[in-house]
């Protein structure tokens, strides 16, 4: 005997990015008569909470919203299963049903774990992002990757669940550390060298206003990175090939963020990491020394001295790669840009079934560590 349960699914996840300056302003209204009825659940860490998140939830109490507010402590050490058990265990508490939304306003631990929070709280919740920090906004709010953290690695716990909406105002980027900023601009460097040369060289010939946080500059490269990733979103939700191309310099920055400790921002490990990755495939024969040194001139404008980690050696940092999650049986997986702005994929035929992913000997690894290292200690 069987019983066949038919549930085929016609899904439409689609959502907006808002971009515009001074929009976290007018956003309480706009939430009011999105969801006229609905309980807000706002979560935010203790640094936005001070910056935005207390006149936000104002603000949103303001226009007659019944709003419940959450912070945790600030920093990646809280993205854990205990913290989310704990913000909802207060919300259980408070008997908050299922008419509500959560709203995460903050970085990508808020984002993060917000975005868990609502997909698992009472089987799911709807959920908006307000990203505030620069890496936030053109990358982890963007494409439905909620997770939390365990002892066993990063993000190793979470859910693939899109956001209603992202609102991202630009005008937030002028409170954030340099660190934070810099941080950002290392996958937004990711998505110039892997898929558009015009960002590229935009960032070349715009280097002083990027790092000076012009908003109107800024505006318009939000919007470049984020239409990059939607697109890729679009393509592969779930990371099944095409959208393993925006781990470029990942490999290399998850084992940097392992060896500093994680004293080493995500972003700015990306920054090193790529660097270690167009040398890696320059010693694997991949890609030419003109694009390895075009990439490192790009990236060169955007890691300051001051947030360059050299304190690893090439066998300690390949130890820490074969740890990454994405490595099956310790071999070391890889995506490369061919050319700046050109992902380099491995098949050939049509951009749906091409692979992108390989695996790279583990001599080509560690001499473009040693190549990365001798030109950084010089
Ligand atoms: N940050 C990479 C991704 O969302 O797939």
């Amino acid at each position: 005997m069987s019983v066949n349960l038919k549930l085929k699914r016609i899904i439409d996840d689609s959502y907006s990015i808002i971009i515009k300056k001074g929009l976290l302003k007018s956003l309480p209204s706009g939430l009011k008569k999105m969801f006229p009825k609905k309980t807000a659940i706002i979560l935010t860490d203790s640094n936005v909470d001070k910056l935005y998140g207390r006149a936000f939830y104002d603000a949103m109490k303001g226009c007659g919203i019944t709003a419940e507010y959450r912070v945790f402590k600030a920093g990646e050490k809280s993205k854990t299963r205990k913290t989310k058990q704990k913000i909802e265990d207060s919300l259980l508490k408070k008997a908050i049903g299922r008419d509500s939304y959560l709203i995460a306003l903050g970085g990508g631990v808020t984002g993060d774990m917000g975005g868990f929070i609502a997909s698992t709280y009472l089987r799911g919740i709807p959920y908006i992002q307000i990203p505030t920090s620069l890496l936030a906004q053109v990358d982890s709010s963007v494409g439905g990757k909620t997770a939390v953290d365990t002892p066993f690695g990063k993000n190793m716990i979470g859910t693939f669940y899109q956001p209603r909406v992202v609102f991202i105002d630009p005008k937030v980027l002028k409170t954030l550390s340099d660190e934070e900023y810099y941080s950002g601009m290392g996958e937004i460097l990711k998505h110039a060298i892997m898929f558009k040369k015009s960002l590229a060289d935009e960032l070349i010939k715009k280097t002083d206003l990027v790092i000076n946080r012009n908003l109107k500059e800024m505006e318009k490269i939000i919007n470049i990175n984020c239409a990059i990733k939607a697109g890729i979103v679009e393509k592969d939700e779930k990371e099944n090939e095409l959208r393993k191309l925006l781990n470029f310099g990942h490999t290399a920055a998850h084992a940097i963020e392992s060896a500093s400790k994680y004293k080493v921002k995500h972003g700015i490990a990306v920054l090193h990491g790529m660097c270690i990755e167009a040398s890696i495939a320059f010693k694997a024969g991949l890609i030419k020394g003109t694009v390895m040194k075009m990439i490192f001139e790009l990236i060169e404008n955007y890691l300051p001295e001051k947030y360059l980690f050299t304190n690893f050696n090439a066998e300690a940092l390949i130890k820490f790669m074969k740890f990454d999650k994405k490595n099956r049986d310790g071999r070391i997986n890889f995506v490369f840009p061919e050319k700046m702005g050109k992902p380099m994929s491995i098949t050939s035929g049509s951009k749906k079934g091409r692979k992108y992913s390989m695996v790279i000997d583990d001599k080509y690894i560690k001499s473009g560590i040693e190549y990365f290292l001798k030109r950084k200690k010089n």
